[in-house]
């Protein structure tokens, strides 16, 4: 067992008398007891509300909140003043998609197998224009300077893709779309607990994750906005919190970021985000990076050699991988679904089954729901072995 494993009080739990076997990161992550005890200190020891209080419990709550934004800012190379906490990254999507002000003819480019959180916002505020997949769902990246054109307001890419595991050429495409004049965004939800990621040498303008995929809390996100970005980004929610002045014929939002974070926020899911984030800070990203790679090429190994199973950015190789792999497996009567529900109830293993929030990938691949495993840091060997050996019985 993995010594990482204790430290997550989930990890612990039994289905049916069997210890479960936990691959389904992509999903959310298990959160560790750092994280838990954070939570409830902020409970029973501060308790109060945040950038309001002029007692000591409002001010240990805003201490503790905007360390969380430090903390954010230093794991992705950005300025504290960059970071927006919003409910999550579907909410950072809306926000930008709301915040430029987009127009109905305007065009956003992204790649078709994005996660309906990195798409629908674009369908509904502008115009989508998709960079197509090829059969293993992987985006002809290539395509991209095609895509772009006078309407194009914004590209914007997975930085890695919640179903084929596939870690983006991001660098390439912000030199393309920035040579074109067009601000990106990427989304990092999947990529930023894999992957050490500087914002500054990616150089996007703005950037979105959850910290639920990162061992914190749910109903946290991240938006990065590059400084000089903000200027061209509408206000989204309004309300208390958000303004230096409000007067009958006016008001004076306060600076940014605080001026795009309206109403009490999840300030325990913050502060234990923060913790989170010093857990990851402990460990080191570069062990984490290595340790999700050699973890995901094993993956594609051993279930592409599963009879008949269809194995998406099969072809791509590891090291532009995370431990993240989707396949589908025919076994007769049987939907992807149904086979993810059948680890669980015969052997405790959790995987996705489904579409993913990806329904146009699926549509374009031609695929009736897929299969997914996603290991981390406490995942090992043998966790996938026994993924594989209990495919293999069912096949
Ligand atoms: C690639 C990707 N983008 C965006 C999201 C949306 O994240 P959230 O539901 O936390 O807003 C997810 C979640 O599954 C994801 O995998």
């Amino acid at each position: 067992m993995n010594s990482y494993v204790k430290d997550f009080p989930l990890l612990r739990r039994e289905m049916d008398g069997q210890s479960i076997t936990y691959l389904d990161s992509a999903s959310t992550t298990p959160k560790p007891q750092v994280v838990i005890d954070a939570v409830t200190r902020y409970y029973t020891e501060m308790g109060a509300n945040v950038h309001r209080g002029v007692h000591p419990l409002g001010e240990a709550s805003t201490a503790a909140y905007e360390r969380a934004r430090y903390a954010a800012a230093a794991l992705i190379g950005a300025s504290p003043s960059e970071i927006v906490f919003t409910r999550n990254a579907t909410e950072a999507f809306n926000l930008v998609a709301q915040g430029l002000d987009l127009h109905p003819d305007d065009e956003v480019v992204f790649p078709a197998s994005e996660h309906h959180s990195n798409y629908m916002p674009w369908r509904m505020w502008a115009k989508p224009v998709l960079v197509d997949i090829d059969d293993e769902a992987v985006p002809h990246y290539q395509q991209l300077r095609d895509r772009i054109g006078k309407h194009t307001k914004l590209v914007t890419l997975a930085h890695v893709s919640n179903v084929n595991g596939v870690i983006a050429p991001v660098e390439e495409w912000v030199e393309i779309a920035h040579k074109a004049g067009v601000p990106i965004m990427v989304d990092a939800s999947q990529s930023v607990s894999h992957l050490p990621i500087d914002v500054k040498k990616l150089n996007c303008d703005f950037l979105a994750f959850s910290s639920h995929k990162i061992f914190g809390p749910s109903g946290v996100g991240v938006l990065y906005v590059r400084r000089d970005r903000f200027d061209s980004l509408k206000l989204f929610n309004v309300g208390g919190g958000m303004v230096k002045y409000h007067g009958e014929d006016r008001f004076e939002p306060r600076e940014a970021p605080f001026r795009y974070e309206a109403g009490t926020p999840n300030i325990e899911g913050a502060i234990g985000f923060g913790a989170a984030l010093e857990y990851l800070r402990n460990i080191g990203m570069d062990k984490i990076q290595a340790h999700s790679q050699s973890l995901g090429a094993m993956m594609v190994k051993e279930l592409k050699a599963l009879p008949e199973a269809r194995v998406l950015g099969a072809r791509v190789p590891p090291e532009r991988r995370v431990a993240l792999c989707t396949l589908s497996l025919p076994v007769p009567s049987m939907t992807q679904a149904n086979i993810a529900r059948l680890l669980a109830d015969s052997h405790a293993i959790l995987v996705s089954g489904g579409f993913h929030c990806a329904h146009v990938l699926h549509h374009r691949a031609a695929l009736d729901g897929t299969l997914r495993a996603s290991a981390h840091l406490f995942n090992d060997e043998a966790d996938i072995e026994k993924l594989v050996a209990a495919l293999r019985d069912l096949v």
